[in-house]
């Protein structure tokens, strides 16, 4: 008899069957230590719920707006690059399974199949990531490229002036391997090439401040900053006219040490809401079960985006795999707001969780 896969990690389990050795690493790994990659796992683990009981359940509310869209539950796909290496399907599949459960998807920029392709398989549905190139020109052609394709908003990942220290792809000499490139970026990253150089050479180290709004000024789209951990970075975010911030640590694959993802977002939340109701705040890092949803969303996240795990379901089975993985963590959600006596996701405040470990 064939198991069902159960919850997320049956389909890393089914991944990592299916992956060669330094594709799982690349795909799985994170800096260093990889301190920061746990912590992001473990402390959704150090907060409990605090169910509240005989509250009528019959009828649950998952759903949510983020930057006017609506989306079926507060979750979304982090942008990941070079979704070919899970599956030949690529980002095409992901869109397309993200859009048949009513979420969202954020593609990126290092995407293995273009983002025209990519968001005309979900409608609607796709956010572009990009980065601070050296070279302006190219960012402003890819922002171009998102508006025309019909992407609802740009997403300004800020936490790689460089790429971090990756032990795991040191270690396996990981270079991209055939069939897999930078589709945006024709010619630039290819069959061959070590991600870390690509990075060095097209990243801009030198990026600050100014460039949000310079990227402001060349786009009508919303603009969302990923990689904020602090309350001086989130009033910084607020004062350039960002309309969202994802609390990330690049999911412990960028800085290791960094604090996890979900503790920064009590601080992060809490600037925001002080200086701006206009700014919507999200998280990335660590979300692995319907529960860690609710956790966030309890804690000030308007949505949670969800990285590894699709690519776990996307390697297991393609645009099936990926579509299955975020249909569990739909009904897990489900599940845990009935029993946790919160029928509303809009409804979700402080009083949802404590301490695991006893409250003070
Ligand atoms: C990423 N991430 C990422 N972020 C980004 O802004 N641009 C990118 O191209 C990538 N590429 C990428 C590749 C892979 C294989 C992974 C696993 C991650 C980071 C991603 O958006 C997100 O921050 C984390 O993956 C969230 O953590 P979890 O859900 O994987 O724990
Ligand atoms: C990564 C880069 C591409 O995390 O953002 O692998």
């Amino acid at each position: 008899m064939t198991e069902v896969p159960a919850s997320t990690a049956d389909y890393a389990a089914l991944a990592r069957a299916r992956l060669p050795e330094d594709v799982w690493h690349y795909l799985n790994g994170g800096a260093g230590d990889e301190v920061t990659l746990a912590a992001n796992v473990s402390a959704f683990r150090r907060l409990a719920v605090r169910p509240r009981v005989l509250v009528d359940v019959r009828r649950r509310d998952a759903t949510t707006r983020v930057l006017g869209t609506a989306l079926a539950a507060p979750i979304g796909v982090a942008p990941m690059a070079y979704h070919r290496l899970a599956h030949p399907d690529g980002e095409a599949a992901t869109a397309r399974a993200a859009a048949a459960e009513g979420l969202l998807m954020i593609a990126s920029t290092f995407a293995s199949r273009p983002i025209e392709e990519v968001a005309a398989a979900a409608p609607g549905r796709v956010w572009f990531q990009i980065y601070c190139f050296r070279d302006h020109g190219l960012t402003d052609e890819l922002i171009k490229r998102a508006e025309e394709a019909g992407c609802r908003a740009l997403v300004l990942t800020a936490d790689t002036p460089l790429m971090g220290w990756r032990d795991r792809d040191i270690r396996h000499r990981f270079l991209l391997p055939d069939g897999v490139e930078a589709a945006n970026l024709r010619g630039l990253a290819g069959p061959g090439d070590d991600l870390a150089a690509v990075t060095r050479d097209l990243l801009d180290p030198g990026v600050t401040w100014t460039a949000v709004e310079r990227i402001r000024g060349v786009t009508d789209l919303p603009v969302v900053l990923k990689g904020v951990l602090t309350a001086e970075d989130a009033a910084l975010a607020v004062e350039c006219g960002v309309s969202g911030v994802i609390v990330s640590n690049h999911g412990g694959r960028q800085l290791d040490g960094a604090i996890a993802a979900l503790d920064a977002l009590a601080e992060v939340a809490g600037a925001i809401c002080h200086l701006s109701e206009r700014v919507e705040v999200y998280l990335d890092g660590g979300v692995r079960r319907g529960i860690d949803v609710l956790k966030a969303l309890a804690l000030g996240a308007r949505a949670v985006f969800v990285g590894r795990p699709v690519l776990w379901g996307l390697a297991a089975a393609g645009e099936e795999g990926a579509r299955g993985v975020l249909r569990l963590l739909k009904a897990e959600l489900d599940v845990a707001m009935a029993l946790s006596g919160r029928p509303a996701v809009a409804e979700l405040g402080r009083d949802a969780v404590c301490p695991a470990g006893g409250c003070s």
